[in-house]
């Protein structure tokens, strides 16, 4: 008897239109928006015309800075696409070299390793660096890239264990590691990994407590500061310059290119010289894929040389952020609070939170709306980013919309 087999064809495209109606029935489809202006404090959208934008991570509004487009354009003409290869075959573009000498000398560590994401360093970082025996352990509310790499490691590398703790509950967290150092015994490597600044709450990771633990338990402290970097601490460095840390009281650091520091692409890895070399010599992603485009490289080292040479932009943003929270306030909202450039606007329920983010894109002002299960249930939430490129204009204007806002939900 022969049985016939479903297409393949036929079955994903049944199961694709399900999971799309599904999505769409649920109000969690996502419909992009065509942005038909460079990236700054005001842009122009298809369909709806120009509204101050409140989205991106844009933080010191260098995405569409003259000199860092100029660097890319020339870093094209320079070393034109790319290798066509990846760097451990035909080598480094000087490019990728002095950029991630600035990444080093900007966050104070020995060295640092570029990727073509945060994503990708991240995955690139634990399954290279743990060994059978290690446990990671993670805040509950670490970003996605993080959650994915140590489910990676744990599938790739039997024997690495992982634990997670309530978010920035240090009580748990020491009940956590203390559990992890049995796992470990005398010779697994515990590796603690949290948020600078989380994404969604805009909060802090308690970095010098997280430290201290780490130290008790002697445990490998790795921040992921890609909300932090060029936005916390007097002069931008990051968060645990917010917290008067030395750079060397993190063990390692990852970091995107794709937010502050250039707005385009990008991650990294920074920590000590011997670290940087095991990652070259055994990460995947560093063997098998190929580098940042050099015109992105170009771009983001311009990026990190405006930072270091105008720390106003740190200060400018502090003081936007400041404004902006206050006027929140003043509308009648409920704002998380905390010293970040992240303002989630609390409004409890999805569909709600999805309303009047579409009614404030209206009224001209350009801020999403995230629902469960992105966030927890009844968590729903706004969530307003402020730039150093916003004027009082586009800060008023927005206040002036959430009051409106406010009068109508
Ligand atoms: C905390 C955090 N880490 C990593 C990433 C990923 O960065 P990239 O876009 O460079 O992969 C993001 C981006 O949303 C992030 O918010």
């Amino acid at each position: 008897m022969t049985t016939t087999n479903a297409s393949g064809a036929d079955l994903f495209g049944q199961r694709t239109r399900t999971l799309l109606d599904e999505l769409e029935a649920s109000g969690q489809y996502k419909h992009l928006q065509m942005i038909e202006s460079p990236m700054g404090p005001s842009i122009d959208i298809r369909g709806v015309g120009t509204v101050d934008c409140f989205c991106s991570n844009n933080y010191l509004g260098l995405a569409n800075h003259p000199e860092v487009v100029e660097a890319g354009i020339e870093g094209l003409r320079k070393w034109g696409g790319g290798t066509a290869s990846v760097r451990f075959i035909c080598g480094t573009f000087t490019a990728h070299e002095q950029l991630e000498q600035q990444i080093s000398s900007f966050l104070g560590t020995e060295a640092a390793y570029t990727f073509v994401s945060c994503w990708t360093a991240t995955e690139a970082l634990f399954p290279t660096v743990c060994d059978p025996g290690d446990v990671i352990v993670s805040d509950e509310l670490n970003h996605a890239c993080i959650i994915d790499a140590m489910r990676l490691t744990t599938a790739i590398k039997k024997g690495v264990n992982k634990a997670v703790y309530r978010h920035s509950d240090m009580d748990h967290c020491r009940e956590v590691l203390a559990q992890a150092r049995q796992t470990a015994g005398t010779n697994g490597v515990i590796w603690l990994v949290t948020d600078g600044v989380f994404s969604m709450e805009g909060d802090l990771g308690n970095l010098p407590g997280l430290r201290k633990l780490c130290d008790e338990f002697g445990a490998m402290l790795v921040v992921d500061d890609s909300h932090g970097t060029g936005v916390m601490g007097e002069t931008g460095r990051g968060t645990h310059e917010y917290w008067g840390m030395d750079p060397s009281q993190i063990d390692i650091f990852t970091g995107t290119l794709g937010k502050a520091l250039g707005g385009g692409a990008g991650g990294y890895l920074a920590g000590t010289r011997s670290a940087m070399e095991m990652i070259v010599q055994r990460a995947r992603p560093t063997l098998f894929s190929n580098a940042l485009p050099c015109t992105v490289a170009a771009s983001a080292a311009k990026a990190i040389e405006i930072v270091a040479r105008e720390p106003e932009r740190v200060a400018k943003l502090r003081s936007n952020t400041e404004k902006a929270r206050e006027g929140i306030r003043k509308s009648g909202f409920e704002v998380l609070e905390s010293p970040t450039a992240i303002c989630p606007i609390i409004v409890h329920d999805t569909a709600k939170a999805i309303a009047m983010s579409k009614r404030l894109l209206e009224l001209g002002s350009f801020a999403i709306g995230f629902g469960f299960p992105v966030v927890p249930e009844g968590e729903a939430r706004i969530r307003v980013q402020i730039s150093a490129a916003h004027e009082d204009a586009h800060l008023d204007r927005l206040c002036r919309n959430l009051v409106t806002l406010k009068s109508e939900y």
